[in-house]
């Protein structure tokens, strides 16, 4: 038996048990007299202690002892005369009669605490070591129990959960495929999915009512903080639903993590429309924790003579509240701040409405105290407000004046991370006009349902169709994304040609699914929720990678096992692949 108890279980009602503990060797302090080690293992740490009358065999193996062995030990479980309230195991020590190294270890390449003296590369490159952080294991048991209270859930709503294939097909639409060769088959190539979207609406003509899938995605785009190469997705879909079913059930599940996780209850979330999402935060995810609704200048700031704003198609205003007082200097990192190249405005104009009523602004030569009174009540700015002022083309400046909302949102610390502020962003529109290739593409996919009062205009007028089509948004995150799904073949084919296929491509990449619907498709609709995304965001954590045990690297590469890696010419020739000399 290796063990007796874990290394997080003995408290002061074991005083005097004799126990047997198991785990590793976190910190040994030699006092002279006394040799105190901290064992450790997923459970907690134990405090392990040797004194001068020990026999000199066991002084002798705690003096060969390293960092990071692994060890059982023997001993009683005694009283602490100096008690650690930092941790549960604190009020006990285990007074040792016995050693046994199970394990060896090198010097680890750092150290395995909190606050590690290891990079990020070398921490990847020892990802095993990292798991053993308190801290990073956390995040893992989270997860843990996040698909698990996922799984209860839905399973109480009487979703089945089935495994869809990952070697599939790939498709011209949404983000790139990863590829991987058929050695049966040469020439030709499996894709891994995007997600099982087209596998999950065959489910829904199979009868099966209500899927779910814990399950691994695959994209080849570009990284970020939020992206992962290969991601999970919570992916759902149900039949006989409209988008009120489905945003009720999804919400309780949401509702049900907040309230079992973190003790939260979240009241029922907010419906915004896409259109207003754009117009009033100037993006479709807005951060509803804190305030700052844009509002539309546009009409009081061409009243006069200035020619950057009556030339503008759009002059938009945030309210930032008591910062009248800002300096020169911050206003002058405001202005450098959306001048920046990634965000390109041409400048900045501000209006302080001082604490005493006067108005003071960086336009002054321009517009009269009464102007600008006139625009603080347009934004129901109070005295010691600051309005912060973009103009432009629309939807340029809109997204330019969404940066600038959450860079005021973090200088004032409204972001706070331990408040939730959901909601479900709707009607997004159906198509998206790409101008490089001169066509349009489905902003969801292309299995959305358009809104049936918008069916008319598809052909007339395409871009302006509306989606029945919703996101989940949670603090500036989009954790989810779904819509009512076209179960109609007729239908599917119009919204095929509205996307540039000629029937004949239509019929060879989504055949199968246009086929399945000629045999009695129920309506239906889901939704996918982005698991990392969702543990990160409970976690507090700025990026998914540390949901996930082993995750890749900004450049999509595992450094651990040093992937993607190449192969040998014996593989390539059984693919029936030719190198290029
Ligand atoms: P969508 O493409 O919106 O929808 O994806 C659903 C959710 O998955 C998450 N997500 C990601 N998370 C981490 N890394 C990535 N690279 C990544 N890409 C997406 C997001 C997103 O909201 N089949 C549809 C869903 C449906 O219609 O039912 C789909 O995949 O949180």
């Amino acid at each position: 038996m290796y063990r007796t108890h874990t290394c997080g279980e003995l408290r002061l009602e074991n005083v005097n048990a004799d126990v047997c503990l198991s785990g590793w060797v976190q910190k040994i302090r030699n006092l002279g007299a006394m040799t105190f080690i901290d064992l450790r293992d997923r459970y907690g740490i134990t405090q392990l202690v040797v004194e001068e009358t020990a026999s000199e065999e066991l002084k002798r193996q705690i003096n060969g002892l390293g960092r990071e062995f692994v060890i059982q030990v023997k001993g009683k479980v005694v009283e602490r005369a100096n008690k650690n309230h930092k941790i549960p195991t604190g009020d006990i020590e285990i007074l040792l009669n016995e050693i046994n190294v199970l394990s060896h270890s090198e010097i680890p390449p750092f150290t395995i605490e909190d606050n590690t003296d290891g990079g990020d590369e070398i921490r990847m490159k020892y990802r095993y070591l990292d798991l053993r952080r308190q801290m990073v294991r956390k995040n893992l048991e989270l997860r843990h129990r996040m698909a698990h209270l996922v799984r209860n859930y839905l399973d109480t709503q009487h979703f089945m959960e089935v495994e869809t294939p990952v070697l599939i097909k790939s498709t011209p639409e949404g983000a790139r495929d990863f590829v991987v060769p058929s050695r049966m088959n040469q020439g030709q190539f499996y894709a891994l999915p995007q997600s099982p979207q087209t596998f999950k609406q065959l489910l829904m003509v199979a009868g099966f009512d209500r899927y779910y899938q814990i399950v691994k995605c695959f994209r080849d785009e570009d990284l970020r903080a939020d992206r992962q190469p290969e991601f999970t997705q919570i992916d759902c879909e149900m039949s006989f639903v409209e988008q009120q079913d489905v945003l009720r059930i999804f919400e309780g599940m949401v509702r049900h993590l907040f309230k079992e996780i973190k003790g939260i209850d979240i009241p029922e979330l907010q419906r915004m429309t896409w259109h207003d999402a754009m117009e009033y935060y100037g993006c479709d995810k807005p951060d509803l924790r804190f305030d700052m609704k844009f509002v539309n200048l546009t009409v009081p700031a061409q009243t006069k003579d200035f020619t950057v704003f009556n030339s503008a198609e759009y002059v938009g205003a945030i309210c930032a509240p008591g910062c009248a007082s800002y300096t020169r200097k911050q206003l002058d990192e405001l202005t450098e701040f959306v001048k920046r190249p990634q965000i390109g405005a041409k400048g900045l104009v501000y209006v302080k409405y001082n604490e005493d009523g006067t108005l003071k602004s960086s336009v002054d030569k321009f517009y009269n105290e009464e102007d600008l009174k006139n625009w603080a009540e347009t934004c129901q700015a109070k005295p010691g407000d600051l309005l912060l002022i973009l103009c432009g083309p629309k939807n340029k400046t809109l997204s330019q004046l969404c940066e600038l909302r959450l860079e005021m949102g973090n200088r004032l610390g409204l972001r706070d991370k331990d408040v939730f502020k959901p909601l479900w962003v709707v009607d997004f529109p159906l198509l998206e006009w790409d101008e490089e290739t001169q066509r349009f593409y489905a902003m969801h996919h292309p299995f959305t349902s358009p809104k049936p009062e918008d069916i008319d205009m598809m052909e007339s007028n395409p871009g302006a169709v509306r989606a029945n089509a919703y996101d989940m948004v949670i603090n500036g995150v989009e954790v989810g994304g779904g819509s009512i799904r076209i179960h109609d073949n007729q239908l599917q084919q119009r919204m095929f040609k509205c996307l540039g296929f000629t029937p004949e491509q239509a019929e060879k990449q989504f055949g199968f699914l246009l086929n399945a619907f000629k045999y009695g498709a129920p309506p239906h609709g889901g939704i996918a929720f982005g698991f990392d995304r969702l543990v990160s965001m409970f976690a507090g954590l700025d990026s998914i990678r540390d949901t996930i045990a082993f995750p890749k690297n900004n450049s999509g590469r595992d450094v651990m096992i040093d992937s993607p890696s190449e192969i040998s010419a014996e593989q390539f020739k059984e693919l029936g692949i030719k190198l290029n000399p």
